[in-house]
């Protein structure tokens, strides 16, 4: 084979490969193996000067009238292929601008908070302090000091979770009163709010964890009257303007007289429905005048002095006002509930 033939078919063969070439990699390949510094065209031009000198000129130029169809044939068909392989990738990275939004979801206070929150509102704006108070509670606080006798019903009946002989889980946030009251001067107006527990078979309207308000307040001069303004104002805060409130008679060992408040029903505006059982009202706080010996216990002379007090479970208010008929559903912590809230 001649030298031009074997230039021929080197021409040939690096053009197939060209034409097969899949990707714009491959072709850098092809490029260096026949271009290169070390390529096999490069390779043949420096056999020219061993040629007869007559041959030298045509060899020349065949030699690079192939490597110039080598680099065109290259150039179009990388053409070819980035093109494909652009088009491959803006499908790969493609955005469906007509796939519905997704909704980006930030988290929110627990019902339960939400009520508190609005109810610790309420008093400040009414001139109370907020206070905490232990959940784990001594028997003396929870009953002993608010005038529970040793042999009283209601330290069976409240049925307690007790740590010892000693201790227990709050079984009313009223347990706080006379801690507040013993390091605390007159004029004292305070609210407490959280937890209490007690054991209670668990259904849709009872919890064994459940939570209260408590405020309470004494100075000089306090009568009923304070207590069922102070009521009044809240209830209209909390409920709307058109709420009513109604005292009956009722008992409790901290207060005396002790009454038990309700008020206009939200839900039928008092005209009587099923939340209400068709009375028209709905239960809210058990309140009272603290009773003498509470004060007494704790250093404040109610000779002097006198005060009002009253305590209400939180659980039933969002119930109430979302139609919500079960209460361990704020317990359960189910996202998919408490997100509608
Ligand atoms: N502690 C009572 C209960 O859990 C509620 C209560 C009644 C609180 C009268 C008070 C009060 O402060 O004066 O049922």
């Amino acid at each position: 084979m001649s030298e031009q033939d074997n230039l021929e078919e080197l021409g040939k063969s690096a053009l197939a490969r060209v034409a097969q070439a899949a990707t714009s990699a491959q072709l850098d390949e092809i490029d260096t193996e026949y271009l290169g510094r070390k390529g096999e065209l490069t390779l043949q031009l420096r056999k020219i000067g061993s040629l007869p000198a007559d041959q030298r000129k045509d060899f020349g130029q065949a030699v690079n009238d192939i490597k110039v169809r080598i680099t065109d044939a290259i150039e179009a068909r990388k053409k070819t292929i980035s093109g494909g392989e652009i088009d491959a990738k803006l499908a790969a990275e493609a955005v469906d601008i007509t796939m519905p939004g997704r909704f980006y979801r930030i988290g929110r206070p627990h019902v339960l908070v939400q009520t508190l929150a609005k109810i610790k509102d309420i008093f400040i704006r009414l001139g109370y302090e907020i206070v905490e108070s232990p959940e784990v509670e001594s028997y003396h606080y929870n009953f002993e000091a608010l005038n529970y006798p040793l042999d009283h019903p209601a330290i069976d009946e409240q049925m307690s979770f007790y740590i010892n002989d000693e201790r227990l889980l709050r079984t009313h946030t009223t347990a706080y009163q006379h801690r507040q009251m013993e390091k605390r001067k007159p004029p004292i107006m305070v609210c407490t709010m959280g937890k209490c527990y007690r054991v209670d078979a668990v259904d849709a309207t009872h919890n064994h964890t459940f939570h209260q308000v408590d405020c309470f307040c004494v100075d000089r001069g306090i009568t009923m009257a304070d207590l069922k303004g102070t009521l009044y104002q809240f209830a209209v805060e909390m409920f709307g303007a058109d709420t009513n409130i109604r005292f009956r008679p009722d008992f409790f060992p901290f207060v005396e007289p002790g009454a038990e408040v309700a008020v206009t029903c939200s839900i039928c505006a008092g005209k009587g429905c099923n939340v209400c059982k068709g009375s028209g009202w709905l239960e809210l706080a058990g309140a009272g005048m603290i009773h003498p010996n509470v004060l007494r216990g704790a250093g404040i002379d109610p000779e002097e002095y006198t005060g009002f007090a009253f305590g209400f479970g939180i659980d039933r208010m969002p119930m109430v006002q979302h139609g919500i008929d079960d209460m361990r559903l704020f317990m359960d912590n189910d996202l998919r509930f408490l997100r509608q809230l």
